[in-house]
């Protein structure tokens, strides 16, 4: 479904600040494939997930999305193929419209239709039964404003959108890491569950090695740029976080250092 060949990006090339941040990246995701990804700070996480949504263009190498070859497209472009998640609960969502004209919104995400989106009662209908398996009783807010809801509802509203139409891949980046430690751990279950319903493909960049090991079917780990770990199906299940600790120091020959990790 994904494939990265030869991946590099470098940042502030030719000046002082200069860093490679991605060297090399070679990754293959199957459908279906749900990938969690930690690393420490700096190792490059979010940068991929950028280069793979568009975000910023590639130094070199290809980025192959459903046989389909992104690698040059503009990020509006991409956007129709892939959901975001970022661990901004603002981003994603327009706080000054409605929950259900945002749904709107990405219900129609990538069509040419103008401003004539007026939702009829059908349409209404699914939204208050969608918005109902959040468990949140948002259904009944239908017309408030986004801007009123709490960072955990606005990004369980931001995963319903970014997967309303069937996404080809989704991304997230830490996107529970800003939530308190209850309302975290409802917005991951409704991820795992939105996922394995849709069969999405996914990339998941966590700072909880707990999570990192219990979700998904395979886990990724990055250090300086490369991916130094890559572990799936019964042996990722099995790894514990010692494991994970004990990996990163083997392959980095130094020790694990992510601020949010660690005191996570
Ligand atoms: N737009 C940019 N311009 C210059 N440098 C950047 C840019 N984006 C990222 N970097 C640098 O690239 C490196 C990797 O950053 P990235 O955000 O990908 O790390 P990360 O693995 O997501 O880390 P964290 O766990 O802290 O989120 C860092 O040194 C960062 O300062
Ligand atoms: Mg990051």
């Amino acid at each position: 479904m994904l494939k990265l060949e030869h991946v590099s990006k470098t940042f502030n090339a030719g000046t002082v600040n200069e860093k490679k941040v991605l060297d090399d990246i070679n990754l293959e995701l199957n459908e279906g494939d749900f990938v969690t990804i930690i690393g420490g700070n700096g190792a490059g996480k979010s940068t991929l997930l950028n280069l793979i949504s568009g975000l910023h263009p590639l130094d070199c190498g290809t980025i192959i999305l459903d046989q389909e070859n992104i690698s040059l497209q503009p990020e509006y472009q991409r956007a129709k193929k892939i959901g975001r998640l970022f661990q901004d609960p603002m981003l994603g969502t327009a706080g000054d419209m409605q929950i259900i004209e945002n749904l709107a919104l990405a219900k129609r995400r990538g069509q040419h239709r103008g401003l004539a989106w007026g939702v009829d009662k059908k349409e209404k209908e699914e939204y208050y039964q969608l918005v109902k398996t959040l468990g949140l009783g948002l259904e009944d807010r239908l017309t408030s404003k986004v801007g009123l809801l709490s960072g955990g509802q606005r990004q369980a509203l931001t995963l319903l959108m970014a997967t309303l139409q069937k996404p080809k891949l989704l991304l997230l980046d830490e996107h529970t890491a800003a939530l308190d430690p209850a309302t975290s751990s409802k917005v991951l279950t409704l991820t795992k569950d939105i996922i394995a319903k849709q069969n999405l493909t996914a990339l998941m960049v966590t700072h909880n090695m707990k999570d990192a090991i219990e979700v998904g079917n395979r886990l990724i780990m990055m250090y300086n740029g490369h991916i130094i770990y890559d572990v799936k199906g019964q042996e990722k299940q099995q790894l514990t976080v010692e494991d994970l600790l004990h990996k990163f120091e083997e392959a980095s020959g130094e020790e694990f250092t992510n601020d949010r990790m660690l005191l996570g």
